[in-house]
């Protein structure tokens, strides 16, 4: 039997992060994964195949589309006969998205970590470590990384199949939906809801809760549902699915609203509410693997599971559901298997959405700091008053700086704006230093960037803001 000091289920964001890393720290590593694109097997898990990358590429092709059809004129440019090619801008997508799962099969070969398609499967715990199933090849490990993420949650009134779809199929539809109906005002929903709306299709989005985007700050949510409103997503909030009835050329749904009861017809639904964890075909329960209420891998703070040996991370410990979290803790596992100390700044981990305008924050909002008991101050600037979005066109949204009255420390940066998912690196940065409202005021920031904004808005904590 082969024997591997880290054995890693699954080749998402997590897993192979954490493989690689642990194969730079001279560790014997294997990876098992089951992802299978166009029946292939494609390293990179969700987010490379039909999560950040897919869809962040649609979100470019189709802000181009509208920008060319609707404010190159503002530019001085006319262009006559725009029309959308869908076919070839899926398949550009596919390509984007090749390139990058390929990429991460280079990086297990130049690593040396070996590759196995298919599930794998705790088996059993033995002298040399845990007998993992890997797509039916027997292997030992002295340490197992559970790193099987997520998926879409189903609406049990409203099951995946034929026009009702999830992420996959919504990054993939053959024609531009007349009517998309969409349920889950959240993450993807606004996401996909703006890449459909751009090219063509009256899109409605149905969200359970009273508001939107709670969790982030409340002046950012209002801005950004004013601005995607005025686009011509229509949101309906507080409404409770009754029935969702597909048929073969679309799908019904009713919906209470108000204590209304509403009947929609859509041509295609994307159910967006949320992902729960993947533990079926783990073998979690053969092997007594602990598992919470909802169905996540229970860890401790250094990832461990309840079974010597055995670790977790990413989506399936639940907490933000990113990319970007997942890879750090699978660094963070990594190092601290190799002795060294690992660590995740769950205080500062960047939120984006990538709409028109974008949306970013990290930190506390506004009213979390309060509730935390801080006394707080903020700044805001508008990118109403800076030049280059002024120059760019597109002017719309702010940044809001909270920071703490008594130390001046930055609490939490919440931003809508042009490109503001780039200003994120900045605050991220400065708050990982436990930088104040004054540091980043007086850092000198190139003009004309958009980053001015990010000071100005420092600068308006202490009500100095020089271009307003
Ligand atoms: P995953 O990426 O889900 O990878 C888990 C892998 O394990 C998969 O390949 C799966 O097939 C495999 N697997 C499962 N069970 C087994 C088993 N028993 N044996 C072998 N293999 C198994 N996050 C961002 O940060 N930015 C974004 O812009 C962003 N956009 C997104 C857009 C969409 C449409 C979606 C759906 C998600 C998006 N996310 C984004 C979230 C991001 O994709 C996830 O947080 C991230 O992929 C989690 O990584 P992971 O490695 O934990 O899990
Ligand atoms: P989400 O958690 O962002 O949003 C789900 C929404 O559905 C919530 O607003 C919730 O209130 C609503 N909802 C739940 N049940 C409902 C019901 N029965 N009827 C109507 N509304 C209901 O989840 P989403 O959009 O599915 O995305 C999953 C996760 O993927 C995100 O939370 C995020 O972690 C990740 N993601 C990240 C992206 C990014 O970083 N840019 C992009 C897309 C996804």
């Amino acid at each position: 039997m082969d024997a591997y000091d880290v054995l890693v289920i699954g080749g998402g964001p997590a897993g192979y992060v954490a493989a690689i890393r642990a194969a730079q720290l001279g560790f014997r590593v294997a990876c098992v994964d089951a992802f299978e694109r166009g029946g292939k097997a494609s390293l990179g898990g969700t987010c490379l195949n039909v999560g950040c990358i897919p869809s962040k590429a649609l979100l470019d092709s189709s802000e181009r589309f509208e920008m060319i059809r609707h404010d190159a004129a503002e530019h001085g440019i006319q262009v006559e006969g725009a029309r959308l090619d869908l076919a070839k801008m899926l398949g550009r997508k596919e390509s984007v998205v090749d390139k990058l799962t390929g990429g991460i099969a280079y990086l297990f070969k130049k690593n040396k970590v070996t590759s196995f398609h298919g599930l794998g499967r705790l088996v059993r715990q033995d002298e040399g470590g845990w007998v993992v199933d890997a797509a039916g090849t027997e292997v030992v490990a002295r340490h197992v990384i559970v790193a099987t993420g997520s998926s879409p949650r189903e609406l049990p009134l409203a099951p995946f199949g034929g026009h009702v779809v999830e992420n996959s199929g919504a990054l993939a539809f053959e024609a531009v939906p007349g009517q998309l109906g969409i349920i889950g005002a959240g993450v993807i929903g606004v996401e996909l809801g703006s890449v459909w709306r751009r090219l063509g299709a009256q899109v409605t989005i149905l969200e359970a809760l009273p508001g939107f985007l709670m969790a982030a700050d409340e002046a950012v949510s209002k801005e950004a549902l004013k601005q995607f409103q005025k686009q011509g997503l229509e949101f309906h909030f507080g409404v409770q699915i009754t029935a969702v009835t597909p048929d073969e050329s679309g799908v019904t749904v009713t919906y209470t609203e108000k204590e209304q009861e509403v009947t929609a017809r859509f041509d295609k639904l994307i159910v967006s509410i949320g992902r729960v964890p993947n533990t079926a075909g783990l073998g979690a329960e053969a092997v007594g693997l602990e598992l919470d209420e909802r169905g996540f891998v229970k860890v401790d703070s250094h990832y461990r599971t309840n079974l010597p040996g055995v670790y977790a991370i990413g989506d399936v410990i639940g907490g933000a559901m990113l990319a970007h979290k997942a890879e750090e803790e699978g660094v963070a596992l990594a190092e601290t298997l190799a002795g060294q100390a690992g660590h995740v700044n769950y205080d500062v981990i960047p939120w984006v959405i990538y709409t028109s305008p974008e949306i970013a924050w990290a930190g506390l909002t506004e009213q979390q700091a309060r509730d935390k008991g801080h006394t707080v101050k903020t700044g805001q600037f508008p990118f109403s008053a800076n030049g280059r979005a002024l120059g760019h066109g597109d002017p719309r949204g702010f940044v809001k700086v909270v920071a703490d009255a008594d130390t001046d420390r930055i609490l939490g940066v919440h931003m809508v704006g042009p490109n503001v998912s780039e200003l994120m690196g900045e605050v991220v940065a400065i708050m990982e230093f436990g930088g104040s409202a004054e540091d980043l005021a007086r850092t000198v920031h190139a003009h004309p960037t958009l980053s001015e904004v990010v000071k100005e808005a420092a600068l308006a904590v202490d009500k100095r803001a020089l271009h307003l």
